[in-house]
Order: structure tokens, then C-alpha cells, then sequence
């Protein structure tokens, strides 16, 4: 039988790296058209040439919005339907809140939050237009609960897991489905700036599988892998008090 992604075209913003990369290499396989987008254009032409020339490489800084608004132009330019936008670009540093620039903290507001809504606002019309298409927004467990360390990473996560739940709610009516994408730890350039132990930690393979299946579902969450982000979401639920005695233990 031929896999649901079989000639669908898709956009991975994100994409040279991590599990973008293992996300667009496991979608190659199962035989979908892809537009790969990230900033370093060399890494994602190395990726097109080994996927295939169906695929295409298209550059950009999520945090300029012109720059997301030629990219979906371009796209258009060359088929007549998005099935699927994948958004998994992010930046990371862990840092105590005491040691954050002003200038890092806005950097990585703009590309993990004002970078979803750009790329959001630029497929929205288009894909109302043609009642269908699925958008995918990638947050994290980090995002369930402020944790020490991971500022403003966290925060910009339990916002976009918030903006998610909305473009949820809103955008159903026109008939497209929102996902939300849940990792817990996994094995990527980003999490190599970890100095700590990670639990339940999984491979960016592993991870694209558990999303293309997550993708095919009808579920709103796809949080992998399950025992960890079940703890997780358990830890979400804490009362202050006990909460903040597990995170001192963290540091
Ligand atoms: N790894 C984990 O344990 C983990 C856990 C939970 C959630 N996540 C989330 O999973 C997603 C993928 O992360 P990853 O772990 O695979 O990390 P990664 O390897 O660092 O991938 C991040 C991707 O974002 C791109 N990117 C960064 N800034 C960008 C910008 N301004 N414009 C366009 N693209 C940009 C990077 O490419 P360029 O540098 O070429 O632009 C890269 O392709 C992220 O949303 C991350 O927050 C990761």
C-alpha cells in the first residue's frame, strides 16, 4: 500500500540539521516532494542532492517575514497545493536568566515564536484557500513548566504551545488540522550544548518516525517518547510547593 505521503508536497522549515534533517530524509523515503528551509543554504543543497532533484532547497531566516513571504511565493510558483508545513527551526542556549543578553533573549523569541507566526501568517490564506492542509508546529516538554537553565528557550515554547492550542481551535472550521509536535530529550546539534545527563534521551531517527506516524493520526499532540513525556506531563500538574522542591534538586 502506498504510504499517505506518497507525492505530497511538503515544507520542512528547519531542516538542515537535527530532526528536521532526519524528518526530511525519512519523508524522501516515503516518496513525498519536499521544499527544505533553514539558513545555511549549503547544508540543504548537500540534502537535495542526496534526496533527489524533485526536492528543493529554499534559504531563509524565519525572523524576516518577507523573507518567509518570497519563500511560500516560491513554492507557489511551483505546485498548486501545500499539503504540510513541518516548523521545527529553533535556537537554544542554555543560560541562567542572570546571564542572558537582552539581545539573545530577543534573537530567540524571534526565531522560535515570531518565526512560527511568520511562517504561519504566510501559508494561512493559501492553504484556507484550498480548505486543506496540515500545519505542524514543533514545542516541547520544555515548554510544560519553567525549568532552571533553559530561559528563554522554555518560555518561548509554553508560548508556542499556547499559540498552537489557538490556531487549533480557530482554524478548524476551514478545515485544516494543527498539530502540535512534543519532544522530550533527543540527540541533535542542540542538545549536544547540554552539559547534563539527559533522561530516556532518543536518536533524530527515531524521532522523525515518531512524528510521520504521529502526522498520520488524529491526535492534536505528538509527544515522544511516551514514558517521558507522560512524567512530564505529571510534573505539569504539581502544586507549587512540591514542584519547586523537584527543581532544586535539578540545580
Ligand atoms: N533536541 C531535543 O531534545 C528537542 C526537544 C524538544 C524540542 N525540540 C525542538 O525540536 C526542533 C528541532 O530541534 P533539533 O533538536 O533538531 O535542533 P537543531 O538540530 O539545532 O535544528 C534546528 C533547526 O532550526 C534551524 N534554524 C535555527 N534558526 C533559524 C532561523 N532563524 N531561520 C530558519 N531556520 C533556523 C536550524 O538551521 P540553520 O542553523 O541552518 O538555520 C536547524 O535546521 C526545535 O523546535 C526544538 O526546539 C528539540
Amino acid at each position: 500500500m502506498a504510504s499517505v505521503f506518497h507525492n505530497q508536497t511538503i515544507w520542512i522549515v528547519g531542516a538542515s540539521t537535527g530532526m528536521g534533517e532526519s524528518l526530511a530524509r525519512a519523508l524522501a523515503k516515503e516518496g513525498a516532494v519536499l521544499y527544505l528551509s533553514a539558513r545555511s543554504q549549503d547544508k540543504l543543497d548537500r540534502l537535495v542532492q542526496e534526496l533527489g532533484s524533485q526536492h528543493t532547497a529554499l534559504a531563509l531566516d524565519v525572523s524576516d517575514i518577507s523573507a518567509c513571504a518570497k519563500v511560500v511565493a516560491d513554492i507557489q510558483h511551483s505546485t498548486t497545493r501545500l499539503d504540510r508545513v513541518i516548523f521545527m527551526a529553533a535556537l537554544y542556549e542554555p543560560t541562567r536568566i542572570a546571564d542572558i543578553t537582552p539581545e539573545q533573549f530577543r534573537r530567540m523569541v524571534d526565531v522560535n515564536l515570531v518565526g512560527a507566526f511568520h511562517i504561519v501568517s504566510a501559508v494561512l490564506p493559501w492553504m484556507r484557500q484550498n480548505q486543506k492542509g496540515q500545519i505542524s508546529l514543533c514545542g516541547s516538554i520544555a515548554g510544560y513548566r519553567g525549568l532552571p537553565k533553559g530561559q528563554p528557550y522554555s518560555a518561548t515554547k509554553a508560548a508556542l504551545i499556547n499559540f498552537t492550542e489557538s490556531l487549533r481551535s480557530e482554524e478548524r472550521e476551514y478545515g485544516l488540522d494543527i498539530k502540535l509536535i512534543s519532544p522530550g530529550f533527543v540527540r541533535t546539534p542542540l542538545t549536544d550544548k547540554n552539559s547534563f545527563d539527559m533522561p530516556m534521551i532518543i536518536e533524530a531517527d527515531t524521532a522523525a518516525r515518531a512524528i510521520l506516524k504521529g502526522l498520520e493520526s488524529s491526535r492534536f499532540e505528538v509527544a515522544f517518547p511516551w514514558l517521558f513525556t507522560c512524567l512530564m506531563k505529571v510534573l505539569r500538574l504539581l502544586p507549587y510547593g512540591i514542584y519547586f522542591s523537584v527543581t532544586r534538586r535539578m540545580i
